[in-house]
């Protein structure tokens, strides 16, 4: 995770994004410190990446890289805005002993567009990460990608628009309309029994949530879910990140999974 210490909406690269709005910047800081904490008390490690001034989109840590059982694909971001932010994820994980690790070609926005399962690499397109990512993707990771098109600009990630509840029983929600009516029928061939999202719930950016295997954290108002995702055996652990979703991010796009 990226403190928020220089976050503000000084651009608009997302439909979220309004600079004439003002940012509460003490407050956007509580609200990544709540989300940090709560990590912790589940029991999780937290790392954390300094902010560089300059880069106020770096809070959504999510972006800068993919890691999967320790091998990581650097980022290549869509924006000029963004593009400093891919070196200061690489030499982060060359400090902390990541050896094996690529400064990809083709652009892509990291876990903003991969979702990790246990049969598939979940990759979206359509927005931000190039479709041909995904084949860079394949060949360095070794595992299936399955492109996904985006259509709706408020879902530009994929991670604003499915989340993957349980890795290892490719268990996922998402959200259809964000989806192509052709990556719709793949995703309900896949995942026939996935918890599909209402309007609201997807609105409050719900399926931007971080799911440990039983904890979902997700932003508080995204309401709709707690049930639905209580009867499935999961724990909703609502969370107040409002400040943030002036830049179109919640829980997931600010922190980056280290498998
Ligand atoms: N303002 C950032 C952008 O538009 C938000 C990124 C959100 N991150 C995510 N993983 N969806 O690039």
């Amino acid at each position: 995770m990226c403190p928020p210490e220089h976050f503000r909406v000084t651009y608009s690269i997302n439909p979220w994004m309004d600079p004439s709005k003002p940012v509460d910047l003490p407050l956007a800081l509580a609200q990544w410190e709540q989300l940090r904490d709560r990590y912790r008390a589940l029991g999780h490690t937290v790392h954390v990446l300094d902010p560089l001034p300059g880069l106020p989109d770096m809070v959504y840590a999510a972006n800068g890289a993919t890691v999967v059982e320790g091998r990581v694909l650097g980022a290549r971001f869509a924006h000029r805005e963004r593009s400093g932010e891919a070196a200061a994820h690489r030499d982060w994980y060359r400090a902390h002993g990541y050896r094996d690790l690529v400064e990809p070609e083709h652009i892509n926005e990291g876990e903003g567009d991969f979702a990790v399962t246990a049969s598939w690499l979940l990759a979206g397109r359509g927005f931000r990460s190039s479709p041909l990512s995904h084949g860079e993707a394949q060949e360095f990771f070794g595992r299936p990608v399955l492109g996904l098109d985006l259509v709706d600009p408020r879902y530009y990630h994929l991670d604003t628009a499915l989340c993957v509840l349980d890795a290892e029983r490719d268990d996922v929600m998402y959200y259809p309309p964000a989806f192509s009516p052709g990556s719709q029928a793949v995703l309900r061939r896949l995942f026939p029994d996935a918890l599909v999202a209402e309007e609201p719930d997807a609105l409050a950016l719900g399926l931007n949530a971080v799911s440990d295997g039983h904890h979902v954290l997700l932003p508080q108002a995204a309401a709709g879910l707690f049930g639905p995702l209580r009867e499935r055996g999961y724990e909703p652990v609502p969370v107040d990140l409002t400040e943030l979703l002036k830049g179109g991010g919640s829980v997931k796009c600010v922190t980056a999974e280290l498998r």
